[in-house]
């Protein structure tokens, strides 16, 4: 079977002050959900996150890192400062690092390296711009994106890849995919795994869907068959709504 999760990306905002209020909001509400919750607070205040979900049953994902193993980098995070401080997890790719810090597939894809050689779990983003979509260039898009940035890994390494489809349109703007066109990339991407990895790494492999879920949608998006979850921005900065979205499950 494969992993249901419910992610928020809190991306910068939240104080440590506010971040701790945060979680323990979410801890206190998170009973019964069928998806591991996963939380990813900025740089500065993953420590305290670990800190105060340890045994919760919760986990602490970073929001970026980067590809070197460390060096004259200034204002950078390397890899093994991540899992020195118990960040197991990482988000790369997202559509903000791609677009505001102009992060290609090829530089992705030595993240993607760095991480899996520390034997971190990546939540690798993706997804089309508007224009791809109104040109019914989505599926190319989205097919390139995984090629050059994850498709040269080894088949071991599967195990430790989670997919989030993010169409860029659908980000932060209200605007969301609806649940058959959610339906319709997973069902595209994991097709793809499947010609390139086979059938097996497809089937277990956990594909989130992000760009404005909230708990008034959630429960129709992961009922589709190929939506094992979401990746959350908005929504994931309130308690009650992210523990909301994750109980669509
Ligand atoms: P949103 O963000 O839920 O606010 O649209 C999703 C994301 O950026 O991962």
């Amino acid at each position: 079977m494969r992993k249901n999760i419910v992610a928020g990306n809190w991306k910068m905002h939240k104080t440590q002050k506010e971040t701790v209020a945060l979680l323990e909001e979410i801890i206190a509400q998170q009973t019964n959900t069928n998806a591991e919750l996963i939380v990813a607070p900025t740089f500065v205040n993953l420590a305290k996150a670990v800190e105060i979900t340890q045994g919760k049953g919760i986990t602490v994902a970073a929001q970026n890192m980067h590809q070197a193993e460390g060096g004259a980098f200034t204002g950078e995070i390397a890899a093994s400062m991540l899992t020195d401080i118990g960040v197991n997890t990482v988000i790369l790719g997202h559509s903000e690092r791609r677009a505001y810090f102009h992060e290609s597939d090829a530089l992705l894809a030595s993240k993607v390296d760095t991480a899996l050689k520390h034997d971190m779990r990546v939540i690798f983003c993706f997804g089309e711009e508007l224009k791809d979509r109104q040109n019914d260039n989505h599926f190319n898009v989205v097919e390139y994106q995984l090629r050059d940035g994850l498709f040269h890994i080894d088949k071991k390494d599967w195990t430790n890849i989670v997919l989030a489809y993010e169409p860029v349109w659908a980000i932060g703007t209200g605007e969301t995919a609806s649940p058959d066109q959610a339906q319709e990339m997973h069902k595209f991407i994991r097709t793809l795994v499947e010609k390139v990895y086979g059938f097996d790494i497809a089937d277990a492999l956990t594909i989130l869907y992000g760009g404005s879920v909230k708990p008034e949608n959630a429960k129709e998006i992961f009922s589709k068959p190929d939506v094992d979850g979401g990746l959350i921005g908005g929504a994931a900065l309130k308690a009650a709504d992210f523990i909301a979205i994750a109980k669509g499950f």
